[in-house]
């Protein structure tokens, strides 16, 4: 690793005392690891090398949210060409996988059970995404991008409150695989906050992965002990949920390299990610949605907060989650019918339907035939599914001025709960984020977006964003929270737009979430910094216009912690460059800048 002993490493910041800082800056959602990215960045690495160790980092110290056995999507803004792409490296179905697998003989397989056995995983990419990333556009090598994590595994570090939480609240997650309860339950009991966690064969699958690269992961030893640790199954399904993941699906696996998604939304730009998630093309539809509405006006009743911004945010989200339910998926394997998605004469006719002083009728999907003539309207409503709160979010940028922000997962909070034995990192249960029951329906117009197939990647929520003013980057963002981070990053970017909040304020506001066409409402309140709260009377008035709140009448229902968003973000007129992170987890900024310019 190139090392310039003058440049240091100055401050780690609490979010509120962050000052500008040309030279690179890190938002993670653990200390430990985005010091991993700021160790690479204060060597001479660029935002790719500090994003690889970051998310290595991430995999011992949040092992629940992320890591090698899952996969995610990395933004990437280069300054240099002014490109902006994704580097898609999530988890795809194995080639034996068939629509009906988690319904065997027309019944849908209970979540707990489907998500923690080996049918549920999907195929790795995070390393295969990352080496690729480093490999074009990184200046180190993925063991020095390793080394971090490596220390972090081998020699330990404390358990936070939130790895305690998780571990309290698994539901079972960290005790039906012996493996993972030997890691976090030692002995049988739970470790606690304060509780000092060494990862040994963790650290030995670094080590091996840093000295021969991917390969020691996609092929040989470990491959094979991953597909073994994949057949295991929950007695209650017997073999119906064993996994089908093969070596072959391992040897095969390439991370995708997509452009993004772009939108506008009151004269901002918006990059964001495009199928297989739905994150960003809902994000954008919903705040095509809103724009006939002055949210950031106060003086005509909305302004942040207030009952009638509250509303139609709430309608927006019913009507993008009716869309995403019916034509979201794998673009790869199915056509998503994008641009009609984003029509303005289509959002502008969805638009419509919002009215100011009553909640609609549930919305159904819309009907694109006008829009896209092989789009035929689906008239069905979209199922409720169970979708986890975990994942991972962070955001990079670099002294360059190159961007990274990256979203990353093993979907539910400790993925499958298995753990490779003998190689220390768990597996994820991407595959329920697939239709349980396949929907596609010829006879009625439903495509089956979402439905399993052979090699298809399940449907998403991640969106990692974008925001351009002029062609030039001004901040990069995401969250975490399953199908709320669309909800997250839609609710920061009316924040930073419309109520014209400082990056640390827009993501420190309380938020709301409603992730179904019928679906109650979900609020944030209750911790400080979530300020200004919803008020019970705020609470009470979106009663009265029929949205199913939290809570009774005249009570605070407002509970929830919504998402964790990390950010960075470039002043434009100055150049100097800011992060912030999220009080939600232990959301930590960390700025590098130079003592003396080593000649570059
Ligand atoms: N599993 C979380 C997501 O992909 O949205």
């Amino acid at each position: 690793m190139r090392r310039y002993a003058s440049w240091l490493l100055l401050a780690l910041l609490s979010p509120p005392l962050l000052a500008a800082s040309p030279d690179g800056v890190v938002a993670v959602s653990h200390p430990a690891a985005a010091a991993a990215g700021a160790r690479m960045l204060a060597a001479g690495g660029n935002a790719i090398d500090a994003a690889a160790a970051v998310q290595f980092a991430l995999n011992v110290v949040e092992p629940q949210s992320s890591g090698i056995g899952g996969g995610g999507f990395m933004l990437i803004h280069l300054a240099k060409t002014g490109e902006t792409f994704f580097v898609d490296s999530r988890e795809r179905a194995p080639i034996a996988a068939s629509p009906d697998m988690f319904s065997p003989g027309g019944q849908p397989m209970p979540f707990p059970l489907a998500s923690t056995s080996g049918l549920a995983v999907g195929v790795p990419g995070t390393l295969r995404g990352i080496d690729t990333t480093l490999a074009r556009w990184g200046t180190m090598t993925l063991a020095d991008t390793l080394a971090p994590a490596i220390e972090l595994a081998e020699h330990g570090f404390r358990v936070n409150r939130f790895l305690a939480a998780d571990i309290a609240n698994d539901g079972g997650r960290t005790l039906i695989h012996p493996e993972t309860a030997a890691i976090f339950r030692p002995g049988g009991v739970a470790l606690a906050e304060g509780d000092w966690l060494v990862q040994p064969d963790l650290a030995r699958t670094f080590k091996r992965i840093a000295a021969q690269g991917p390969d020691a992961f996609y092929r040989g030893p470990l491959a094979e002990a991953l597909v073994e640790a994949q057949r295991r199954t929950r007695s209650e399904l017997g073999a119906a949920g064993a996994g089908r993941m093969a070596l072959a699906d391992l040897r095969g696996y390439q991370a995708a390299i997509r452009s993004p998604l772009y939108g506008r939304y009151r004269g901002w730009t918006l990059a964001t990610m495009p199928p297989p998630s739905s994150g960003g093309i809902t994000v954008l539809q919903m705040l095509g949605l809103l724009e006939r509405f002055p949210v950031g006006d106060a003086s005509h009743g909305y302004g942040f907060g207030s009952p009638k911004t509250l509303h139609v945010m709430i309608e927006a989200m019913r009507l993008g989650f009716a869309d995403r339910e019916m034509w979201s998926g794998d673009d790869d394997s199915v056509t998503v019918p994008q641009r009609a998605l984003l029509h303005p004469g289509y959002v502008a006719m969805r638009a419509a339907r919002i009215q100011p002083d009553r909640r609609m009728d549930t919305p159904l999907a819309g009907d694109l035939l006008p829009w896209d003539n092989k789009a035929r309207g689906s008239q069905r409503m979209p199922r409720a599914r169970q979708e986890s709160p975990h994942t991972t979010h962070f955001s990079i940028i670099d002294r360059w001025g190159n961007v990274v922000s990256h979203t990353s997962t093993i979907e539910f909070t400790w993925g499958s709960g298995i753990t490779v034995p003998g190689y220390g990192f768990l597996l994820n249960n991407e595959l329920t984020d697939f239709n349980f029951v396949p929907a596609s329906d010829p006879a009625s117009g439903n495509p089956g977006a979402n439905d399993v197939a052979p090699g298809k990647r399940p449907r998403s929520s991640m969106a990692p964003m974008l925001l351009l003013k002029d062609g030039r980057p001004v901040a990069a963002y995401g969250s975490p929270g399953g199908a709320t981070i669309i909800n997250s990053v839609f609710s920061v970017t009316l924040n930073l737009i419309d109520h014209g909040m400082s990056l640390q304020q827009a993501i420190d506001a309380p938020r709301l979430s409603v992730t179904h066409a019928a679906g109650k409402v979900d609020c944030e309140g209750g911790a400080p910094f979530m300020q200004p709260g919803f008020s019970i009377a705020t609470q009470d008035a979106l009663r009265t216009l029929g949205h199913p709140a939290p809570g009774e009448v005249g009570t605070n229902g407002c509970e929830e912690a919504i998402g964790s968003v990390q950010a960075v973000a470039i002043d434009l007129a100055t150049g100097a460059q800011h992060g912030a992170a999220d009080p939600r987890r232990e959301g930590t900024v960390i700025r590098v800048s130079p003592t003396a310019a080593p000649g570059r």
